[in-house]
């Protein structure tokens, strides 16, 4: 009987062993277990739509353009220099009604760009030409506008509003006497509503053209 008995508890303890004897791993969840989380689905291999995410759709050109508006031609020199440095082509936006001197005078209240300032009713400029030929060859786009009150001149808005900037990288850029980029490059951004807005630069009226070579060498486009 002793015998027997032995022999049943040797067979009850070489279940017991033989149940023991599984790998612990395979009871944990994928997810917390770093030898089978390579099973799941890697995240960037789950291609994304393309309708959701527009910004991921380059412009075919590769090419370069400079937009910009100067009044009294400080921002056009720095446009310029922007041009030879980089082989870009340039567009000027003209409003239809041109700023002569006295409307730029903005010591008087009653002057054009006075009334424009402080009434934003009476801010949308007309242009010649908002829309510049071949917009979608141009990957890379210069924005550039004079500071006028702290902010980029209004002149501007015609052009943001008119054109898509999916799959552009937008660099603005000014000139002022004193005043710095400010918000200007990150409102035109936020009223464009698409395009890669990298942060931009402020030049002096009568920038030097070392200087703008000089920032846009180190852009590294
Ligand atoms: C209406 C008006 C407002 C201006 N406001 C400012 C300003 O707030 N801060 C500043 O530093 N310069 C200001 N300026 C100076 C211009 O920003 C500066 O002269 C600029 O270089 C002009 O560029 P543009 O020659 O391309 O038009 C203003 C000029 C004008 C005509």
């Amino acid at each position: 009987m002793k015998k027997f008995f032995a022999i049943f508890v040797c067979f009850v303890m070489t279940l017991t062993l033989a149940a023991c004897g599984e790998t612990p791993t395979e009871n944990i969840e994928p997810a917390d277990n770093p030898e089978t989380e390579n099973t799941a689905e890697p995240a960037e291999d789950v291609p994304e739509n393309p309708e959701e995410s527009p910004e991921e759709s380059p412009a075919e050109g590769g090419k370069t353009l400079v937009v910009y508006y100067s009044a009294t031609n400080n921002t056009e020199a720095v446009a310029g220099y922007i041009a030879d440095a980089t082989g870009a082509d340039t567009f000027e936006l003209i409003p239809t009604e041109p700023y002569t001197s006295a409307d730029l005078d903005w010591t008087d209240r009653d002057s054009r760009v006075s009334r424009e300032h402080d009434d934003a009713s009476l801010r949308d400029v007309e242009l010649e030409n908002a829309v510049p030929d071949n917009w979608g060859d141009y990957d890379t786009v210069f924005v550039g506008y004079p500071i006028w009150w702290g902010e980029a001149s209004w002149v501007l808005d015609g052009f943001i509003s008119a054109n898509d900037f999916t799959g552009k990288t937008v660099i603005p850029f000014c000139t002022s006497s004193s005043s710095s980029l400010g918000q200007s490059g990150e409102l035109l951004e936020e009223a464009a509503g698409t395009g890669k807005w990298l942060e931009g630069q402020r030049f002096r009226s009568g920038a030097h053209e070392d200087d703008v070579k000089d920032w846009v060498a180190g852009l590294e486009l």
